[in-house]
């Protein structure tokens, strides 16, 4: 039987309940929402000092800038030594273009960090801004982020749109401390790399291009992966393995990219998507991609060789710097991986995290001069690198030790390194036997001594 139809009344009714009922959760909405707003205003951050009239953002920064001194500590009763900011500053990046004006902090994150956690270090140049906006969201953690501006008649017209960016997005000012660069040279990238490694908050930091995706829980993942941590403890770095998507179109929009190792899998599998840059295998296929693919455990890179540019996550304490005298493009990071892998570092995989590049056009020109001058530049480094690491592990007595077989593994390539090395060994060697026939004496003359009283 067919339920009877309803009447007009019954009917309008109905909608009128229907109407009332819409009605009214719009409103509950509404309020709710406006009651968050209203809790949650959201102020505009600016800089720490505005504009004077007549003078720029930057000029106010400069003069308030060389007014900070740092404070040295002395034995009680002798006055504290205290030193401008601005001569520590160029000290401490002395080795770089000069002259070139800091300003830590310049936004400082309102949050105060987990010690244990990664602070994101990166560079960003104004056409990345949001592009860096979405990792910062994406993260939700500590990020130090390195700008360069321009020392030029549109520096403050660009650091208003640096505060543009920061106030865009209500992360930033939870999660982000911003570091300004001000000088006349672009692409100074591992100096950049310094600046934003040099003031993060936390014990380890991540070396990222701005343009990487993070398609996992990686904080998460670290917090439960007790390996991983034992790693990172240690000082040693931990790796995520970087991909791309084949067609450019595809590599666009972060929201489509796979999120677990599995569905990764299925598109490595369709040829969606390969290893990163994988026309110069050498920048990533130390990483082993196959075994990846088959473990759920952190293992350890074996096949480092010196053109390998991993994103890594690293110790803040007693990891290598990298050197600033890379300027443009080649070679720069892989310098400075080459010089934290020398020092004894060991690179590890992490199992289940992993980046993927979101697409943008390169401008390939620059990029090709600079490389050339950095290669050479990279060549003389190395050499200089192995020899100065070989001294220090000799005087500290570990060149037969574990942190020396990296060193030895990777400087062992480097023509006429190993027989000039054979002759420092050598020397060595005379000179800790002598050292040790010196001690054996003295301790004899010592239980000689010590006898002659006992007795
Ligand atoms: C400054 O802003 C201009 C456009 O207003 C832009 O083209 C330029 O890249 C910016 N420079 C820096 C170093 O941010
Ligand atoms: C990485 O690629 C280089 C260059 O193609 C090759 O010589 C090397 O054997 C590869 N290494 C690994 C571990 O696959």
């Amino acid at each position: 039987m067919r339920p009877p139809v309803p009447t007009t009344t019954a009917l309008s009714l109905r909608y009128a309940g229907v109407a009332y009922l819409a009605g009214s959760v719009l409103f509950t909405i509404y309020y709710f929402a406006s009651l968050y707003r209203n809790s949650q205003p959201v102020p505009v951050v600016k800089p720490k000092v505005m504009t004077e009239p007549g003078m720029g953002t930057f000029d106010v920064e400069n003069i308030l800038y060389s007014q900070q001194v740092m404070n040295w500590q002395t034995p009680r009763g002798f006055p504290e030594h205290e030193t401008e900011e601005d001569a520590v500053l160029s000290k401490i990046f002395s080795s770089t273009m000069q002259p070139s004006k800091v300003l830590p902090y310049y936004f400082k994150a309102i949050r105060q960090f987990d010690p244990e956690s990664v602070t994101i270090t990166t560079l960003i140049t104004f056409d990345r801004y949001p592009i860096f906006s979405k990792l910062v969201t994406n993260y939700q953690g500590p990020v130090s982020v390195s700008i360069h501006i321009n020392d030029d008649e549109l520096r403050d017209e660009n650091l208003s749109k640096l505060q543009d960016m920061y106030n865009s997005n209500p992360y930033m000012r939870e999660f982000v401390d911003v570091h300004v660069i001000v000088d006349k040279f672009d692409r100074q990238f591992n100096m950049w790399r310094n600046v934003a490694r040099f003031f993060a908050r936390s014990n380890y930091f991540m070396m990222l291009d701005v343009d990487f995706h993070i398609c996992t829980n990686l904080q998460r993942h670290l917090s439960l992966d007790a390996q991983a941590r034992e790693v990172m403890r240690a000082g040693n770095a931990v790796i995520l393995p970087a991909f791309e998507y084949v067609e450019q179109e595809e590599g666009v929009d972060s929201t489509t990219f796979p999120k677990n190792k599995q569905s990764l899998r299925q598109l490595f599998d369709q040829k969606r998507i390969t290893t990163f840059h994988d026309f110069f295998p050498k920048g990533h296929n130390a990483t082993d991609y196959e075994t990846w693919f088959l473990t759920d455990e952190v293992y350890k890179v074996t096949a480092y060789q010196h053109s390998y540019e991993p994103y890594v996550i690293l110790r803040k304490e007693g990891t290598p710097w990298c050197d600033e005298r890379f300027i443009g493009y080649g070679a720069n990071k892989a310098a400075c991986l080459f010089e934290i892998y020398i020092s004894g570092i060991d690179y590890y995989v992490l199992p289940q995290d992993f980046v993927i590049h979101q697409s943008h056009p390169y401008k390939e020109e620059t990029r090709k001069q600079e490389r050339k001058y950095n290669r050479k530049l990279y060549q003389n480094f190395q050499e200089e690198a192995c020899f100065r690491y070989s001294r220090g592990f000799m005087r500290d007595h570990v060149w037969d030790a574990d942190k020396a077989r990296n060193l030895k593994e990777q400087c062992g390539k480097i023509r006429g390194y190993s027989q000039v090395m054979e002759l420092f060994v050598e020397d060595i060697h005379v000179d800790e036997e002598e050292e040790e026939v010196r001690k054996e004496r003295s301790s004899e003359g010592k239980k000689g001594h010590d006898s002659h009283k006992v007795v």
